[in-house]
């Protein structure tokens, strides 16, 4: 996971657009919600919580993820929002809320289908009668490039990044190994840090949904062109 690169997650996902992500994940849950008036939504595997800034007055928002650096980064950001350090596979924080959310491929570190399973099932404990689970997923088995090399980079005035991968699989698990060349103004640091993604056809989400009694429904270009699973809790 980002155990290294946490300081510099931020700069290195500086490209994605969280506003109009948020924008279209609110129009999305607008046409499902039953339950009128502010509601609540924690946001599982939040990172640095960088949606958090265009869904807080929306929604009173939590986060909850496992890494304690990603939770600190989004709790200097926001101090007055609640985060909560937790496993998505076994987290109970002993209260529900009206939407759950799992986002940018965060479920793929679950890594096999009954981890998924499992995840989700926790999550879904999370949701209210009437409530929502919400999961963009990572790209399946058939869509995943072995062999591929990929490359970021930051060019900032204070700090410059190359993080590189060539996409790897053992079975039906994703494997990035990325390798940092990270240069401020204190010197170059080089890091390595291995990524192990689980690769879930569409079939194993919705089971995972399924399985909890949520009825789900996929959006085919959901946030970021993943695609986004929706599961609604029954009210009864
Ligand atoms: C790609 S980042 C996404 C962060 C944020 N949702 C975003 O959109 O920028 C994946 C996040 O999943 C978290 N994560 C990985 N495994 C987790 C687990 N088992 N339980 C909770 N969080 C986890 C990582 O610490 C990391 O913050």
């Amino acid at each position: 996971m980002f155990v290294h690169s946490a300081p510099f997650y931020d700069a290195i996902y500086a490209w994605k657009d969280y506003a109009a992500e948020a924008r279209r994940l609110k129009a999305l849950l607008a046409e499902r919600q039953r339950i009128p008036g502010r509601r609540t939504l924690l946001d599982v595997a939040c990172g640095t919580a960088a949606h958090a800034p265009y869904l807080r007055d929306d929604y009173a928002y939590e986060g909850l993820d496992l890494d304690r650096q990603m939770l600190a980064l989004a709790q200097q950001r926001f101090p007055d929002l609640p985060f909560h350090q937790g496993d998505m596979l076994d987290f109970d924080l002993g209260r529900q809320f009206d939407v759950v959310t799992c986002l940018f491929s965060s479920i793929a570190y679950a890594k096999t289908p009954k981890r998924l399973e499992q995840a989700t099932a926790t999550m879904a404990r999370h949701v209210r009668p009437g409530g929502l689970l919400v999961i963009e997923p990572f790209v399946g088995p058939q869509d995943w490039q072995e062999g591929r090399p990929t490359a970021t980079f930051v060019d900032r005035d204070d700090l410059k990044i190359a993080r590189m991968s060539v996409g790897a699989r053992e079975g039906d698990a994703a494997i990035l190994d990325f390798e940092y060349l990270i240069a401020t103004s204190a010197g170059i640091e080089r890091l390595s840090e291995r990524h192990e993604l689980g690769l879930f056809t569409d079939a194993q989400y919705q089971h995972a949904f399924r399985a909890v009694g949520f009825a789900v429904t996929r959006d085919a270009e959901g946030l970021m062109g993943r695609s986004l699973y929706l599961g609604a809790r029954p009210l009864a």
